[in-house]
Protein backbone atom coordinates (compact mmCIF):
# COMPACT_ATOMS: atom_id res chain seq x y z
CA UNK A 1 0.00 0.00 0.00
CA UNK A 2 1.26 3.27 -0.89
CA UNK A 3 1.32 6.09 1.67
CA UNK A 4 -1.06 8.24 -0.24
CA UNK A 5 -3.04 5.15 -0.36
CA UNK A 6 -3.20 4.32 3.04
CA UNK A 7 -3.95 7.74 4.76
CA UNK A 8 -6.26 8.32 2.26
CA UNK A 9 -7.88 5.07 4.04
CA UNK A 10 -7.18 6.42 7.36
CA UNK A 11 -9.03 9.66 6.51
CA UNK A 12 -12.39 7.57 5.33
CA UNK A 13 -12.55 5.60 8.65
CA UNK A 14 -12.11 9.00 10.27
CA UNK A 15 -14.78 10.63 8.20
CA UNK A 16 -17.43 7.32 9.38
CA UNK A 17 -16.61 7.36 13.02
CA UNK A 18 -15.88 10.93 14.08
CA UNK A 19 -19.48 11.25 12.42
CA UNK A 20 -21.19 9.42 15.19
CA UNK A 21 -18.60 9.26 17.92
CA UNK A 22 -18.71 11.87 20.57
CA UNK A 23 -16.73 10.24 23.54
CA UNK A 24 -17.81 10.26 26.56
CA UNK A 25 -18.07 13.83 28.28
CA UNK A 26 -20.54 12.53 31.18
CA UNK A 27 -18.17 9.44 32.37
CA UNK A 28 -14.71 12.17 31.81
CA UNK A 29 -16.62 14.55 34.03
CA UNK A 30 -18.25 12.23 36.61
CA UNK A 31 -14.35 10.59 37.17
CA UNK A 32 -12.96 14.11 37.60
CA UNK A 33 -15.01 15.51 40.14
CA UNK A 34 -15.14 11.93 42.24
CA UNK A 35 -11.10 12.29 42.34
CA UNK A 36 -11.18 16.12 42.94
CA UNK A 37 -13.68 15.82 46.10
CA UNK A 38 -11.85 12.34 47.44
CA UNK A 39 -8.53 14.89 47.37
CA UNK A 40 -6.45 12.10 45.50
CA UNK A 41 -6.36 14.33 42.37
CA UNK A 42 -2.84 16.25 43.42
CA UNK A 43 -1.09 12.58 44.21
CA UNK A 44 -2.79 11.77 41.08
CA UNK A 45 -0.79 14.04 38.92
CA UNK A 46 2.71 14.10 40.89
CA UNK A 47 2.03 10.36 39.96
CA UNK A 48 1.73 10.89 36.06
CA UNK A 49 4.91 12.85 36.20
CA UNK A 50 6.60 10.34 37.56
CA UNK A 51 8.10 8.57 35.02
CA UNK A 52 10.22 5.23 35.25
CA UNK A 53 12.80 3.52 32.89
CA UNK A 54 11.79 -0.09 32.24
CA UNK A 55 14.39 -2.21 30.55
CA UNK A 56 13.20 -5.63 28.43
CA UNK A 57 15.44 -8.28 27.14
CA UNK A 58 14.25 -10.47 23.85
CA UNK A 59 16.46 -13.42 22.53
CA UNK A 60 16.32 -12.49 18.74
CA UNK A 61 18.68 -13.88 15.59
CA UNK A 62 22.09 -12.57 15.52
CA UNK A 63 21.63 -10.31 12.86
CA UNK A 64 19.24 -7.90 14.99
CA UNK A 65 20.99 -8.63 18.16
CA UNK A 66 22.64 -5.83 20.00
CA UNK A 67 19.84 -3.17 18.69
CA UNK A 68 18.01 -1.18 21.23
CA UNK A 69 15.12 -0.15 20.68
CA UNK A 70 13.01 3.01 22.69
CA UNK A 71 9.55 2.70 23.40
CA UNK A 72 7.40 5.07 23.92
CA UNK A 73 3.06 5.28 23.73
CA UNK A 74 0.40 6.50 24.56
CA UNK A 75 1.85 9.78 25.57
CA UNK A 76 -1.15 12.54 25.54
CA UNK A 77 1.43 15.32 25.88
CA UNK A 78 -1.02 18.39 25.89
CA UNK A 79 -3.45 16.43 28.57
CA UNK A 80 -0.22 16.32 31.42
CA UNK A 81 1.89 20.02 31.20
CA UNK A 82 5.55 19.18 31.57
CA UNK A 83 5.12 15.83 30.69
CA UNK A 84 7.35 16.53 27.73
CA UNK A 85 10.07 18.05 29.40
CA UNK A 86 10.40 14.85 31.74
CA UNK A 87 10.46 12.59 29.02
CA UNK A 88 13.31 14.39 26.67
CA UNK A 89 15.05 14.47 30.13
CA UNK A 90 14.74 10.41 30.36
CA UNK A 91 15.32 9.75 26.24
CA UNK A 92 18.52 11.43 26.39
CA UNK A 93 19.87 9.69 29.34
CA UNK A 94 18.74 6.02 27.73
CA UNK A 95 21.25 5.40 24.67
CA UNK A 96 19.06 3.44 21.87
CA UNK A 97 19.61 2.66 18.08
CA UNK A 98 15.97 3.20 16.97
CA UNK A 99 12.67 4.91 18.23
CA UNK A 100 8.98 3.80 18.07
CA UNK A 101 6.01 5.64 18.97
CA UNK A 102 3.01 3.40 19.27
CA UNK A 103 1.09 6.14 19.16
CA UNK A 104 -2.01 8.82 21.16
CA UNK A 105 -0.05 11.39 20.66
CA UNK A 106 -2.85 13.79 22.28
CA UNK A 107 -5.67 14.02 24.47
CA UNK A 108 -8.30 14.52 22.53
CA UNK A 109 -10.15 12.28 20.08
CA UNK A 110 -12.28 13.83 17.67
CA UNK A 111 -11.53 17.08 16.31
CA UNK A 112 -8.04 18.59 15.84
CA UNK A 113 -6.08 21.64 16.77
CA UNK A 114 -3.06 22.01 15.85
CA UNK A 115 -1.97 23.37 19.65
CA UNK A 116 -2.88 20.09 20.12
CA UNK A 117 0.37 18.36 18.95
CA UNK A 118 2.32 21.47 20.26
CA UNK A 119 4.12 19.75 23.27
CA UNK A 120 4.90 16.41 21.27
CA UNK A 121 6.51 18.74 18.43
CA UNK A 122 8.21 20.42 21.03
CA UNK A 123 9.50 16.77 21.95
CA UNK A 124 10.68 15.40 18.69
CA UNK A 125 12.54 18.60 17.32
CA UNK A 126 15.12 18.49 20.32
CA UNK A 127 15.53 14.67 20.57
CA UNK A 128 19.05 13.44 18.23
CA UNK A 129 18.06 11.54 15.16
CA UNK A 130 18.46 7.55 16.31
CA UNK A 131 20.61 5.58 13.95
CA UNK A 132 17.40 3.60 12.63
CA UNK A 133 15.64 6.39 12.81
CA UNK A 134 12.42 7.83 14.92
CA UNK A 135 9.16 5.79 13.95
CA UNK A 136 5.50 5.91 14.64
CA UNK A 137 1.83 4.66 14.34
CA UNK A 138 -1.36 5.97 14.39
CA UNK A 139 -3.35 5.90 17.69
CA UNK A 140 -7.14 5.86 18.37
CA UNK A 141 -6.99 9.63 19.64
CA UNK A 142 -4.86 10.46 16.59
CA UNK A 143 -6.22 11.76 13.24
CA UNK A 144 -4.53 11.35 9.61
CA UNK A 145 -3.88 15.23 9.48
CA UNK A 146 -1.25 14.72 12.01
CA UNK A 147 0.56 12.57 10.12
CA UNK A 148 2.79 15.97 7.66
CA UNK A 149 3.13 17.37 10.86
CA UNK A 150 4.32 14.66 13.00
CA UNK A 151 7.03 13.61 9.62
CA UNK A 152 8.11 17.06 9.29
CA UNK A 153 9.47 17.20 13.23
CA UNK A 154 11.34 13.47 12.31
CA UNK A 155 8.96 10.92 12.97
CA UNK A 156 8.27 8.67 10.15
CA UNK A 157 4.68 7.86 10.67
CA UNK A 158 3.96 3.71 9.34
CA UNK A 159 0.41 3.17 8.12
CA UNK A 160 0.00 -0.52 7.19
CA UNK A 161 3.20 -0.24 5.79
CA UNK A 162 6.61 -1.70 6.59
CA UNK A 163 10.26 -0.88 5.94
CA UNK A 164 13.85 -2.37 6.53
CA UNK A 165 14.73 -0.08 8.93
CA UNK A 166 17.78 -1.77 9.90
CA UNK A 167 20.14 -4.46 8.36
CA UNK A 168 17.83 -7.72 8.64
CA UNK A 169 14.94 -5.80 10.68
CA UNK A 170 11.92 -5.72 8.77
CA UNK A 171 9.48 -2.71 10.76
CA UNK A 172 5.72 -3.07 10.09
CA UNK A 173 3.15 -0.62 11.21
CA UNK A 174 -0.54 -0.57 11.17
CA UNK A 175 -3.32 1.59 11.70
CA UNK A 176 -5.28 1.35 14.56
CA UNK A 177 -7.06 -1.69 15.27
CA UNK A 178 -9.11 -0.29 18.46
CA UNK A 179 -11.18 2.42 17.44
CA UNK A 180 -11.02 2.55 13.74
CA UNK A 181 -10.28 -1.27 13.10
CA UNK A 182 -8.35 -0.12 10.06
CA UNK A 183 -4.92 -2.04 10.89
CA UNK A 184 -3.78 -4.54 7.97
CA UNK A 185 -0.71 -6.66 8.85
CA UNK A 186 -0.80 -8.26 5.73
CA UNK A 187 0.19 -4.67 3.76
CA UNK A 188 2.36 -4.07 6.58
CA UNK A 189 4.47 -7.68 5.89
CA UNK A 190 4.34 -6.91 2.13
CA UNK A 191 7.53 -7.17 0.78
CA UNK A 192 9.29 -8.44 3.78
CA UNK A 193 12.88 -10.59 2.95
CA UNK A 194 12.36 -14.32 4.13
CA UNK A 195 15.08 -13.94 6.67
CA UNK A 196 14.47 -10.87 8.19
CA UNK A 197 13.58 -10.14 11.49
CA UNK A 198 9.79 -8.34 11.91
CA UNK A 199 8.93 -5.75 14.34
CA UNK A 200 5.60 -5.27 14.21
CA UNK A 201 4.08 -2.16 15.90
CA UNK A 202 0.14 -1.88 16.82
CA UNK A 203 -1.58 1.11 18.74
CA UNK A 204 -3.11 -1.75 21.18
CA UNK A 205 -2.79 -5.51 21.35
CA UNK A 206 -6.17 -6.14 19.33
CA UNK A 207 -3.95 -7.42 16.41
CA UNK A 208 -1.53 -10.03 17.93
CA UNK A 209 -3.23 -13.12 16.89
CA UNK A 210 -3.36 -11.93 12.82
CA UNK A 211 0.47 -10.34 13.60
CA UNK A 212 1.61 -14.35 14.69
CA UNK A 213 -0.17 -15.79 11.95
CA UNK A 214 1.54 -14.14 9.50
CA UNK A 215 5.21 -14.76 11.08
CA UNK A 216 5.69 -11.07 13.28
CA UNK A 217 8.38 -11.73 15.34
CA UNK A 218 7.98 -9.28 18.12
CA UNK A 219 4.98 -7.24 18.59
CA UNK A 220 4.77 -3.76 20.49
CA UNK A 221 2.26 -1.74 21.70
CA UNK A 222 0.44 0.20 23.99
CA UNK A 223 -3.37 1.92 24.24
CA UNK A 224 -4.44 0.33 27.86
CA UNK A 225 -1.80 2.46 29.89
CA UNK A 226 -1.87 -0.75 31.89
CA UNK A 227 -5.10 0.31 33.53
CA UNK A 228 -3.59 3.74 34.27
CA UNK A 229 -5.66 3.57 38.02
CA UNK A 230 -4.64 0.18 40.01
CA UNK A 231 -5.95 -1.19 43.31
CA UNK A 232 -4.29 -3.95 45.01
CA UNK A 233 -6.15 -7.30 44.90
CA UNK A 234 -8.70 -5.12 41.93
CA UNK A 235 -8.73 -5.98 38.43
CA UNK A 236 -7.66 -3.10 36.61
CA UNK A 237 -9.91 -1.55 34.33
CA UNK A 238 -8.37 -2.35 30.36
CA UNK A 239 -10.22 -1.12 27.24
CA UNK A 240 -9.36 -3.40 25.00
CA UNK A 241 -10.63 -6.32 22.89
CA UNK A 242 -7.41 -8.44 23.27
CA UNK A 243 -7.62 -11.35 25.73
CA UNK A 244 -6.90 -9.96 29.16
CA UNK A 245 -2.74 -11.25 29.55
CA UNK A 246 -1.97 -9.47 26.45
CA UNK A 247 -2.90 -5.76 27.93
CA UNK A 248 -0.14 -5.50 30.66
CA UNK A 249 3.68 -6.03 29.94
CA UNK A 250 4.71 -8.83 28.61
CA UNK A 251 2.57 -12.03 26.30
CA UNK A 252 3.40 -14.60 23.87
CA UNK A 253 0.94 -15.83 20.93
CA UNK A 254 2.82 -19.15 19.60
CA UNK A 255 6.36 -18.18 18.33
CA UNK A 256 5.65 -14.77 18.54
CA UNK A 257 6.61 -12.55 21.60
CA UNK A 258 4.81 -9.02 22.39
CA UNK A 259 4.92 -6.30 25.27
CA UNK A 260 1.67 -3.63 25.79
CA UNK A 261 3.07 -0.55 27.42
CA UNK A 262 1.93 0.99 30.35
CA UNK A 263 1.68 4.69 28.65
CA UNK A 264 4.51 7.50 28.69
CA UNK A 265 0.68 10.18 29.54
CA UNK A 266 -2.18 9.44 30.78
CA UNK A 267 -5.52 9.86 29.21
CA UNK A 268 -9.28 11.03 30.42
CA UNK A 269 -7.18 13.33 33.40
CA UNK A 270 -3.52 13.50 34.27
CA UNK A 271 -3.86 11.04 36.96
CA UNK A 272 -2.04 7.77 37.76
CA UNK A 273 -2.12 5.34 40.36
CA UNK A 274 -0.02 1.88 41.26
CA UNK A 275 0.79 2.24 37.65
CA UNK A 276 3.47 4.60 36.73
CA UNK A 277 4.03 6.53 33.19
CA UNK A 278 6.60 4.38 31.66
CA UNK A 279 9.56 4.69 29.02
CA UNK A 280 10.90 1.05 27.78
CA UNK A 281 13.99 -0.48 26.75
CA UNK A 282 13.82 -2.79 24.35
CA UNK A 283 16.99 -4.77 24.11
CA UNK A 284 17.87 -7.82 21.39
CA UNK A 285 20.11 -10.05 22.54
CA UNK A 286 21.35 -13.08 20.71
CA UNK A 287 19.68 -16.64 21.15
CA UNK A 288 21.34 -18.73 22.69
FE1 LIG B 1 -5.30 4.50 22.74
Amino acid sequence: MSPSEAAEKRRRAEVLLCRRSSGWPIFHHLVRSALQASGLAARGLRNSLDVQVRHQTWTTPAQVAGLRILHLSDTHLDGTPGLEKKLLEFILASPHDLLVWTGDFRFRKWAFDPAELEPTLWLLRRLPPPRFGAWGILGNHDLAVQVPLLEAAGLKILINQGVEAAPGLWLAGVDDPHHYRSALPEAALSGRPADSFCLFLAHSPEVADEAAARGADLYLCGHTHGGQIRFPAFAPFLNSRAPRQRNHGRFQVGKMSGFTHSGSGSSTLPFRLGCPPEIVVHHLNPTE
